[in-house]
């Protein structure tokens, strides 16, 4: 039985562009596998948009379409990649220097369509990634006029390919920690911090006031403030924007929000929860400066109390040591080893440990992510949804949510968030679980 009426969603014709302040690992990653996919070598494993599915209706009703079949979602033939990065590599000599794809089976057979992807110079500001220096920078006289060459950016962009649509996700390095100033606590103190080139304005703040005022929705995949302001919330209210963030959830702490709601689901105690990783890639050497490792460390940290709550459960979790390191690792490149040592406690509090050594695949775990939160910031514009998307917080280590609210991390009820969301869009009975009418 339909729970209400269905949100109307306009449909997704047209070309969707997918623009990325930050063209590296993570992006590069993406953009070759939607090619590889198009093209028939490769499969979108990892996406839920690709290869979910949902159930409609009893569990005796059998029926569970394709996401992508449920709701209008844009087809990966519709997809136009864009971007800036400091560096001017095309995409496939970004690639390459990732390391990540496989040279011959994945990046040689897409080559001339990755180097037709050439980035735009960007906006960067080395105060805010101490490691890094590249050519491919604007100039301007102030932080609004570098605003403006953005937005100039994204309108050509927007006419030469075509497209009826954009949407922005930042995969740019991750900026030093911050906390939001005076200057972000209402756009028009923002706006005029961009015209006095106030140093509190960050490069990836600007690119989410560009992409927000030309209508762009944006996602922000690195744990820097970027568009987590009250000013640039209100620029996306203001517009009927839909936005979300922060931090792309991939590979420790998804296994920390896969354990953990199950520690707390059989009243398992934790004593402490150790994690290291080391990590060779751009990334990496961006992390190994305490300033910017800050970002992610406050962002990996916040996980496993949010999903343990031990103001509720404070002779489980109440005393927990919870320590995160990152080493930077070169030989590794992406391919990072992750440890984790976690203390757990019993019934009568006998101890037990649980080692968990991930030998993952950074940008590969990204790359999904970065796919299906395009397509879904994008088809949460078409229905008319704007401000924070809480029901994506499944794909965020740091999920932002409207004041006041904790956010949620347990994967699964993440889950069931989203799907619950797109069950009522299309005004279908959102499933509780509860199934009383099976056996009643
Ligand atoms: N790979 C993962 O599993 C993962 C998970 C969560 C978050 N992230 C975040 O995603 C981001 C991208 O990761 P990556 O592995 O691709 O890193 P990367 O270093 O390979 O790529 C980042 C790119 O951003 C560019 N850049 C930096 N500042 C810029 C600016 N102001 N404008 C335009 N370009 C800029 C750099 O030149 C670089 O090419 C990082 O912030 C990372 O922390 C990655």
């Amino acid at each position: 039985m339909p729970l209400k009426k269905a949100v109307t969603v306009k449909e997704a014709s047209g070309k969707l562009g997918i623009l990325m302040p930050g063209m590296g690992a993570v992006a590069t990653t993406f953009i070759a596998g939607v090619l590889a996919i198009r093209k028939g070598i490769g499969t979108p494993i990892g996406s839920l948009t690709q290869l979910g599915h949902i159930r409609i209706g009893k569990r005796t009703d059998g029926v569970s379409p394709a996401i992508k079949d449920y709701v209008s979602l844009t087809n990966l033939d519709d997809i136009v990649f864009g971007g800036w990065d400091i560096f001017p590599d095309n995409a496939y000599q970004a690639a390459i220097r990732a390391g990540v794809l496989d040279e011959h089976k994945h990046l040689a057979p897409l080559r001339d369509q990755l180097e037709a992807i050439k980035p735009m110079t960007a906006v960067f500001e080395q105060a805010f990634v101490k490691k890094l220096n590249g050519p491919n920078v604007k100039k301007g006289t102030s932080k609004m006029h570098l605003a403006e060459q953005l937005m100039e950016d994204i309108t050509n962009f927007k006419a030469t390919n075509n497209c009826d649509r954009l949407v922005a996700v930042w995969c740019g390095s991750t900026e030093v920690y911050r906390k939001p100033t005076e200057v972000h606590s209402s756009l028009a103190k923002f706006e005029d911090a961009l015209r006095a080139s106030h140093d509190d304005i960050a490069p990836s703040q600007i690119y989410a006031y560009a992409c927000l005022k030309l209508g762009v929705p944006y996602a922000n995949g690195a744990p820097n403030l970027s568009v987590d302001t009250p000013a640039l919330l209100e620029l996306a209210r203001k517009q009927q924007l839909p936005i979300a963030g922060k931090d792309f959830k991939t590979g420790q702490t998804l296994m920390k929000t896969i354990l953990a709601p199950g520690f707390k689901a059989r009243l398992l105690g934790l004593d402490g929860w150790y994690s290291t990783n080391i990590l060779g890639n751009r990334d990496g050497e961006v992390l190994d400066d305490p300033e910017s490792f800050k970002s992610k460390e406050v962002s990996k940290l916040g996980v496993i109390d949010h999903i343990l709550q031990p103001d509720l459960y404070p002779e489980l979790y109440g005393n927990i040591s919870h320590v995160v390191r990152i080493n930077y690792y070169p030989p590794r490149g992406d391919n990072k080893e992750g440890w984790d040592n976690i203390d757990i406690f019993g019934w009568l509090g006998y101890p037990m440990q649980i080692k968990v050594n991930f030998l993952c695949r950074d940008s590969i775990l990204a790359a999904p992510i970065v796919l299906d939160l395009a397509l879904f910031m994008d088809f949460a514009h078409r229905a008319g949804m704007s401000g924070i998307q809480e029901w994506l917080s499944f794909y965020w280590k740091s999920p932002m949510t409207p004041e006041g609210l904790y956010p949620e991390h347990d994967l699964f009820i993440q889950l069931m968030k989203l799907k619950n969301t797109l069950r009522y869009t299309k005004g279908d009975e959102l499933i509780t679980h509860l199934g009383a009418e099976y056996y009643d």
